[in-house]
């Protein structure tokens, strides 16, 4: 069992031009047999926090805590987490069945039981056909799922994947997601998964944590980061097509409130929500976004807004069409469906519901509502 709980944590690691900075004060608390995913892009300070976690970095300020009990001075093996990488780092000259054995042999367990828990891995993970082959001749996805198997075998507490998938291909990938699902579900353990793709992470995770520039950008269920994201950074990094964002002004008269933008060709109209907060504070400029899923051409649905705009390009895609759109000086998407027959030059009419926009600061970039 462990719940891992970071406070304040910080990462600054010398160099010769000066500290890097590479993790911020990071809160978060991951639940005893929680599966978090670590969003963020490439040198956000992922693997860092990771390699805190399990107790291959020192911590330069902070606490974590596992199950309440700080573990900042702890030897990484006596912190009984797993980490798992991308590169597979298995024995090329043993069997698989070997190299499952090692990490229980290093451990002093007897013959019967460690065939016993190689059976059982090799059962989840899907490896009892191969358990005689040697490393060497298997394919990528087989010997990221040793890897990963060699990881669990020894029973952690915790477990830690980095980037496991990055070098995968589709096909690979959709089975390897299954595999972690599974794999989740039959040992219950917290598992912490760090990614850069946000379909990997709204595939698996109980919970997303995004991060950007070493900070936390917000920590959420699937759908607290998808529907009300806590700045445009998290709006723009989770979904694809990414999320259309406009730059508008906001216009008051009285209670009535419109978003409008500069060049007045496009106007939108904020569902009650919103204006009730725009009608109290004094926030002029604002970023409006709506992700590509949310604009139709057909105005079922309840979306009961519409905007007008020229179709630039129509982007046959096989299960849907890509339309890129122009309104003023604004270009932006709409994911409809693949028969959509609209023409470069042609004016059409998007639908919307008023409860799918997303308005930012766009000082601060924050989510307004
Ligand atoms: N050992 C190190 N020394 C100096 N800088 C480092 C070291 N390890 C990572 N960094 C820097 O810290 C930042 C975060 O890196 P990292 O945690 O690897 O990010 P991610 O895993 O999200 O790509 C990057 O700017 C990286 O260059
Ligand atoms: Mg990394």
């Amino acid at each position: 069992m462990a719940g891992i709980t970071l406070k304040n944590v910080n990462k600054i690691y010398p160099s010769r031009y000066g500290p890097v900075h590479a993790v911020k004060d990071f809160n978060l608390e991951i639940n005893d047999g929680e599966f978090v995913a670590l969003l963020g892009p490439s040198g956000c300070g992922k693997t860092s926090t990771l390699r805190m976690i399990v107790g291959l970095e020192t911590i330069s300020s902070g606490e974590i805590l596992f199950d309440g009990r700080r573990v900042n001075e702890l030897e990484p093996r006596d912190r009984n987490v797993a980490m798992a990488f991308e590169t597979y780092a298995l024995y090329p000259n043993f069997t698989i069945a070997e190299n499952l054995s090692f990490p229980l042999e290093v451990r002093g367990m007897g013959e019967a039981e460690r065939k016993k828990k190689i059976d059982k891995i090799a059962q989840i993970m899907r490896l009892e056909s191969i358990l005689e082959q040697k490393p060497p001749m298997l394919s990528g996805g087989e010997q990221q799922r040793v890897s990963l198997g060699r990881a669990l075998i020894r029973d952690p507490d915790a477990f830690i994947l980095d980037e496991v998938m990055s070098h995968l291909d589709a096909n690979l990938k959709f089975q390897m997601l299954h595999d972690l699902k599974i794999l989740h579900r039959e040992l219950g353990k917290t598992m912490v998964y760090v990614t850069h793709d946000q379909m990997e992470a709204l595939a698996l995770a109980d919970r997303i944590a995004v991060m950007d520039h070493a900070l936390l950008q917000q920590a959420g269920t699937r759908n607290e980061v998808y529907r009300e994201p806590a700045n445009r950074f998290v709006a723009d990094f989770i979904g694809e097509p990414p999320t259309n964002f406009f730059d508008m002004l906001v216009r008051r008269n009285g209670n009535d409130v419109n978003i409008v933008s500069e060049d007045g060709a496009i106007s939108f109209s904020p569902p009650e929500k919103l204006t009730k907060v725009l009608a109290t504070n004094n926030i002029d400029a604002v970023t409006l976004g709506i992700r590509p899923q949310h604009l139709g051409l057909s105005g079922t649905d309840g979306k009961s807004c519409s905007l007008k705009a020229e179709v630039h390009i129509n982007e046959y895609l096989g299960e849907r069409s890509i339309l890129t759109l122009k309104s003023g000086n604004e270009t932006f998407r709409a994911l409809v469906p693949p028969y959509t027959s609209a023409k470069k030059g042609e004016t059409v009419k998007l639908h919307y519901a008023p409860e799918d926009l997303m308005l930012f600061d766009a000082k601060t970039t924050n989510l307004i509502a």
